[in-house]
């Protein structure tokens, strides 16, 4: 797929606010400072379309961006930042929950996980949240550049058996790096594909 248009659109607090869900939604969602605004810029070849930030918390609201007038793509905040509070914790989980709950035009989401860490428990519980949902949803590995091909490898593989503990069939899998490009074809490929159908 080539990218002609990229463009902000809103953020919101509040589902119920969202653009009209007449549109295939793309959401990217992860650990606070995964590197979920860096992949929706990497992919949309905009380096400043999302807002990123070295320190984690950067993203606070739900943010749609419309691709070639025919997709949404979706940056959402991150979760497992140790500095929240409780109460913001707790406002994260409500909007989330909602938005999950209630977009009825969400074609995919995508769980965003650091390439460089052994399986998280909070990503774990995220991801079996989701599925216990029944909500489509694939992973990417992010931050590839900054570690060896063997060291991603084992991470992948360690998430595999974790998963596999729960569920019969495992998600589908990406690779990737905001620095390099590398999965930028194939996240775009499955999107079209997806799209199509
Ligand atoms: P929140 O909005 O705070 O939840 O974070 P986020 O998941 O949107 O992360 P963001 O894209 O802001 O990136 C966090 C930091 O990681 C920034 O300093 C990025 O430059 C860096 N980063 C993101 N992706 C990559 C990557 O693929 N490789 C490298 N080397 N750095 C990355
Ligand atoms: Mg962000």
């Amino acid at each position: 797929m080539i990218i002609k248009e990229a463009k902000f659109l809103m953020s919101n607090t509040r589902v119920e606010d969202c653009p009209a869900p007449n549109k295939p939604e793309y959401a990217f969602i992860g650990r606070s400072n995964v590197g979920k605004s860096s992949l929706i810029n990497m992919l949309t070849e905009q380096k400043g379309l999302a807002k990123t930030s070295s320190s984690p918390g950067k993203t606070q609201l739900i943010n749609h961006f419309l691709i070639n007038d025919s997709w949404y793509l979706v940056d959402l905040p991150g979760y497992g930042y140790a500095k929240v509070s409780k109460g913001e914790r707790e406002k994260w989980k409500k909007m989330i929950n909602f938005y999950f709950q209630k977009r009825e035009n969400l074609a995919c989401v995508f769980v965003l996980i650091d390439s460089r860490h052994e399986p998280l428990k909070q990503d774990l519980e995220f991801i079996n949240y989701l599925g216990g949902m029944g909500l489509p949803f694939v992973i990417v590995f992010t931050k590839l550049d900054k570690q060896s091909a063997v060291k991603t490898d084992s991470t992948i593989a360690a998430y595999q058996r974790k998963l596999l503990e729960t569920w019969e069939e495992l998600p589908q899998m990406f690779r990737t790096s905001a620095e390099t490009k590398a999965g930028r074809d194939e996240i775009l490929n499955f999107i079209d594909e997806v799209n199509i159908q």
